[in-house]
């Protein structure tokens, strides 16, 4: 598959997940095999003033390559000026958020509220393109709700207002993230145009996404929940894609090891105070493979440093306390 002259290797990708998939959390799964990685939703207004936090929301490194991020908003000249300031941070793709379902959002007409307006989405698409020289793509639903599918016509006048590769997450903006995804919308949608289509929705073991593969003839699939404390369902998706057997499942040691990492990275990336409000959502998605994390999420609310943490995990996990 390619994004404008983006190569992209395999169709095993991550999908953006707000407050997860930070720069540590997207270069973690791109080394346990994900072809693309996407940055959270940024705003646009906040990053077009390129104030502060919206511009650590779009932190990268050469490790995510090639580096995609995401924006949100429903003025095309704001959306237009947020995107130069994507390309000048060094990303390689900007992706456009017509998928997010939160009330504040949608109260501004921005995010999945747009999925009503595929005029309006094809007025945005087309702006950000003239503006920027890289790849632009963005990230639709299925439609408002389930009474109006909107997902073809959406995708439709995104490409020919230029868009690159459109992204589907097979259930409408009513939905949220709870039910059964619709996955014959992605193969609508990829009926209907001649770019890119990478579906999500679902996705829970690397089984899903061949499944999802098939079924829907999408161009790739993008892995979302699946993918929390589970970053080895890249490898084994990957290596049945390839046609090979899954490689064994983790052992606890390496469940640990991996966790730890990704702990220590957001300790680099944010500093201590913030590192340690995130640590017992960070980490208990990995506890919760390691065995019942009831001791451990009361425990890991008084962890006061990166050592206590260290030590926890191994007096809980090293030492099969939670066996
Ligand atoms: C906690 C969370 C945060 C998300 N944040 C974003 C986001 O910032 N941008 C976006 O396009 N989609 C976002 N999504 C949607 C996912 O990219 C993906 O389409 C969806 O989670 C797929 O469904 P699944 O989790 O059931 O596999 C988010 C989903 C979740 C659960």
């Amino acid at each position: 598959m390619k994004i404008g002259p983006v190569a992209i290797a395999h169709p095993i990708t991550l999908a953006p997940l707000e407050e997860h998939s930070n720069v540590c959390f997207r270069a973690l799964m791109k080394r346990f095999g994900a072809s693309l990685v996407c940055s959270e939703r940024v705003d646009a207004e906040r990053l077009a003033r390129c104030d502060r936090r919206a511009l650590r929301l779009l932190t990268t490194s050469p490790a995510e390559s090639p580096q995609a991020g995401q924006i949100s908003g429903r003025h095309p000249m704001v959306m237009a000026a947020a995107a130069r300031v994507v390309e000048a941070l060094g990303f390689r793709m900007v992706d456009l958020n017509f998928d997010c379902p939160v009330r504040r959002l949608l109260l501004r007409g921005e995010g999945g509220a747009l999925m009503a307006h595929p005029i309006a989405v094809a007025r945005i698409v087309a702006q950000v393109v003239q503006a920027v020289s890289v790849p632009v793509t963005l990230k639709i639903r299925s439609g408002p709700d389930d009474s109006r599918q909107t997902a073809v016509e959406v995708a439709r006048r995104a490409e020919e207002a230029g868009a690159a590769a459109v992204s589907v997450h097979a259930r409408s903006v009513a939905q949220g993230y709870a039910g059964g995804p619709d996955w014959e919308v992605v193969g609508q949608v990829k009926q209907a145009v001649k770019i890119p289509v990478i579906g999500s929705g679902g996705i829970r073991e690397a089984a899903d996404a061949l499944r999802f593969l098939r079924q829907s003839g999408a161009d790739a699939v993008a892995i979302g929940r699946g993918c929390l404390g589970n970053p080895w369902i890249f490898q084994q998706t990957r290596a049945m894609w390839c046609g090979g057997a899954p490689p064994p499942p983790p052992s606890r040691q390496e469940r640990c090891r991996v966790m730890l990492q990704l702990v220590e990275d957001e300790f680099h990336l944010y500093g201590a105070t913030v590192a340690l409000r995130r640590l017992p959502r960070t980490a208990g998605y990995f506890a919760q493979f390691l065995g019942d994390g009831s001791e451990f999420h009361t425990a890991v609310r008084q962890v006061r440093s990166l050592q206590q943490f260290r030590q926890l995990v191994h007096k809980l996990f090293r030492q099969g306390v939670l066996q």
